[in-house]
C-alpha cells in the first residue's frame, strides 16, 4: 500500500500510472524504444536536458556525458530520459549567443513541464547554456542537478600555455601592433583548442560553472574537472545517483536557490575573478526563482573580497591548474577560514551544507589558489557604477582593469554603433590619445540586438603601435569573460532605450570613479535634458527576424538581467491537461 502511495506522488505517474486510454497512449509510444513494462512501474523518471550540438563545440562531448549520468540513474533505480534543447554556442552563433539565452530557457521550461519527468539533470557548458537551463528549470522548480561539461586542457603555443579567448585578444592586438606575424597568429588556432570542453580561462563558461557550484546546484568539484579527465565522468555518474535520491527527498531547486545561495555565489565570483556576465545571469536566475537581487548586492556582498584565484584573464593560470590546485572547494575553504563565506549553512544538492562540502578541502598550490593575505587583487568583485551617464547602473571588473585608469577623466571619442566603431577606429587622423575615453552606443539588449560581447573595443592601431596597452572604454554592450581592460559595460538604460549614453558627443568630458562607484558625463542638467529632448530616434535594425522582434519588444535592461518581462518568476510544474 505504501508503495502504491509512493508511486502516485510521482509527477510522472500522471502519465504512466493509470490503466486507461491515456496511460495506454503515454506508455505505448514510449515502448517503441524497447522499454519493458516494469520501467513504468513507479520509478522516478529523470530528464537529462542535453545541450549537445556539433555547432556548440564546447558541448560536443555531451552524449558521452549523458551516458554516464544514465548509468548513475539506472544504478539508483531511476528511469533516464534524455532530451535535446536549443543549444547556443558562444563561438559560432551570430549575432550573439546572448540573443537566444531566453529562447533556450523557454525551451527548457516547456520541455520540463510538459513531459513526464520527476526531476532533471542539466548538462551545461558553453557560456549561455548554464544560465539558460537554470532559468528554465527555476521556472518549473522540480528537483534539479547541474552537470557541467568541464574546461578544455591548457592551450599550447610555442611551448607555452595560452588561454581560450584571452590569447585571441592578446595575439590580435600584437598583430595590429606589428609585434608578431600573421603566420604566428594563425598558428595559435590549433594549439588553443586541443581537447573537448569549454574555454579554459576564467571566462564566462568557467565563471558560470563556479556559480552553479557556489549556488549549491552541483556536486562539489563540478566546476573545474577538465572535460577529458575521467573524474568528470565519475561526477556525472554520481550526479545520476544523487538526482534519484533528490526525488525521494523532494529536494526542489527553490530549496537550493535561496537568497543565501546567491550571496555565497557573489562572494565566490569576487574570489575567482569571475566574469561580468555573471551579474546579468545571476539576476535572471534569481528573477525566475523569486529571489530579490539588486546591482548593489554586488557592492555590499562582493566588494572588499580578495581575488585569490590566479587565472587568466586576470592572472596567470588556467582551469587545469585550478582543478589540480584544489578547485572551487579549496577556494571556499580559504574564504570560510577567513570569515568570508556569508552563509556556510546554505543547502546544496548533495544534502549537505555549502561549508560541510568544503571545510576540509585541500589546497595543493598557493600560486593558483592564493592565500587570503597574498591575493591577486585585495579588493576584487564587480564594481557597480552609477551616475548621470548610467542612472540604472553599469559594471566594471577591477581584476581585469588597469588600477591607474580606474579613477580617470578624459575626452569622449564616440562611436554611434559597432559598425561605426569598426570603420572609425582605423582612421589614422582620429583625434584620440591614451587619455581619451572610447564610447560606443547601441550595442545593448535592444540595440544590437542581444547585447553582444563587443564592449572591449580594440584600441586604435596608432596607439597600439605607440605601446598603449589599455584605455577607458564605455558601452551598453557586454564583454567576453575571457577579455580584459578598463572596460565599463552594461550601461543602463542602453542608448536604444533612451539612456543618456545616446547623447554623448565627441569631446565631452567623462569621469570614471571606481572608488566611489561613479560614472558621470560632465554636462549640466539643462544641457543633458536638452540633448535628450532633441535626440534623433535611432532606427531599429532593419532586417529583424520574428524572434528578434519579440526580443526587442520584451527584453529587460541589463540591471534586470535581460530576461523577457513575461518570463520573470517561477510558474511551477503542475501537470498540464491531457493532449487527447
Ligand atoms: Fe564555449 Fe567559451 S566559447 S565556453
Ligand atoms: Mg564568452
Amino acid at each position: 500500500m505504501s508503495e502504491t502511495k509512493k508511486k502516485l506522488t510521482l509527477r510522472s505517474a500522471q502519465w504512466f500510472g493509470t490503466q486507461d486510454k491515456n496511460g495506454f497512449m503515454y506508455r505505448s509510444w514510449m515502448k517503441n524504444q524497447g522499454i519493458p513494462d516494469h520501467e513504468f512501474e513507479g520509478k522516478p523518471i529523470i530528464g537529462i536536458c542535453n545541450t549537445w550540438s556539433e555547432l556548440t563545440p564546447c558541448n560536443a562531448h555531451f552524449r558521452k556525458l549523458a551516458e554516464h549520468v544514465k548509468r548513475g540513474i539506472l544504478e539508483a533505480g531511476g528511469f533516464p530520459v534524455e532530451f535535446p534543447v536549443f543549444s547556443n554556442g558562444e563561438s559560432n552563433l551570430r549575432p550573439t549567443a546572448m540573443l537566444t539565452r531566453n529562447l533556450a530557457s523557454m525551451d527548457v521550461e516547456e520541455s520540463i513541464r510538459g513531459n513526464p519527468m520527476d526531476a532533471v539533470v542539466l548538462l551545461v557548458g558553453c557560456d549561455k547554456t548554464t544560465p539558460a537551463l537554470l532559468m528554465g528549470a527555476a521556472s518549473c522548480d522540480i528537483p534539479t542537478i547541474v552537470v557541467s561539461g568541464g574546461p578544455m586542457l591548457n592551450g599550447k603555443l610555442d611551448g607555452k600555455d595560452i588561454g581560450s579567448g584571452t590569447a585571441v585578444w592578446q595575439l590580435h592586438e600584437a598583430v595590429k601592433a606589428g609585434s608578431i606575424t600573421m603566420h604566428q597568429f594563425m598558428a595559435a588556432e590549433s594549439g588553443m583548442s586541443r581537447s573537448a570542453g569549454t574555454c579554459n580561462t576564467m571566462g564566462t563558461a568557467s565563471t558560470m560553472a563556479c556559480m552553479a557550484e557556489a549556488l549549491g546546484t552541483t556536486l562539489p568539484h563540478n566546476a573545474a574537472i577538465p572535460a577529458v579527465d575521467s573524474r568528470r565522468y565519475v561526477l556525472a555518474h554520481m550526479s545520476g545517483i544523487r538526482i534519484v535520491e533528490m526525488v525521494r527527498e523532494d529536494l526542489r531547486l527553490s530549496k537550493i536557490l535561496t537568497r543565501e545561495a546567491f550571496e555565497n555565489a557573489i562572494r565566490v565570483n569576487a574570489a575567482i575573478g569571475g566574469s561580468t556576465n555573471a551579474v546579468i545571469h545571476l539576476k535572471a536566475i534569481a528573477g525566475r526563482i523569486g529571489v530579490p537581487l539588486e546591482l548593489e548586492d554586488w557592492t555590499t556582498v562582493g566588494r572588499g573580497t580578495p581575488t585569490i584565484v590566479d587565472l587568466m584573464p586576470s592572472g596567470r593560470f588556467l582551469m587545469e591548474e585550478f582543478y589540480y590546485a584544489g578547485g572551487l572547494p579549496g577556494v571556499v575553504r580559504r574564504l570560510g577560514e577567513g570569515g568570508l563565506v556569508p552563509h556556510k549553512d546554505a543547502l546544496t544538492v548533495n544534502g549537505k551544507s555549502f561549508w560541510e562540502n568544503c571545510q576540509d578541502a585541500p589546497v595543493y598550490n598557493d600560486e593558483v589558489i592564493r592565500q587570503l593575505d597574498n591575493p591577486l587583487l585585495a579588493d576584487g568583485g564587480i564594481c557597480i557604477l552609477r551616475g548621470n551617464l548610467a542612472p540604472r547602473g553599469a559594471v566594471l571588473k577591477p581584476s581585469a582593469a588597469t588600477p591607474a585608469l580606474m579613477q580617470h577623466r578624459g575626452k569622449a571619442v564616440v562611436f554611434e554603433d559597432f559598425e561605426h566603431y569598426k570603420q572609425r577606429i582605423l582612421d589614422p587622423d582620429l583625434d584620440v590619445d591614451a587619455d581619451s575615453v572610447l564610447v560606443m552606443k547601441n550595442c545593448g539588449p535592444k540595440g544590437y540586438p542581444g547585447m553582444a560581447e563587443v564592449g572591449n573595443m580594440g584600441l586604435p592601431p596608432k596607439l597600439l603601435a605607440q605601446g598603449v596597452k589599455d584605455m577607458v572604454r564605455i558601452s551598453d554592450a557586454r564583454m567576453s569573460g575571457t577579455a580584459y581592460g578598463t572596460v565599463v559595460l552594461h550601461v543602463a538604460p542602453e542608448a536604444m532605450a533612451g539612456g543618456p549614453l545616446g547623447i554623448v558627443q565627441d569631446g565631452d568630458m567623462i569621469t570614471l570613479d571606481c572608488r566611489n562607484g561613479k560614472l558621470d558625463l560632465d554636462v549640466t542638467d539643462e544641457e543633458m535634458q536638452q540633448r535628450l529632448a532633441s535626440r534623433a530616434e535611432k532606427q531599429q535594425p532593419s532586417h529583424k527576424t520574428g524572434y528578434q522582434q519579440l526580443y526587442i519588444d520584451h527584453v529587460l535592461q541589463a540591471d534586470q538581467g535581460c530576461d523577457f518581462d513575461f518570463l520573470v518568476g517561477s510558474r511551477g510544474a503542475e501537470v498540464p491537461k491531457h493532449s487527447h
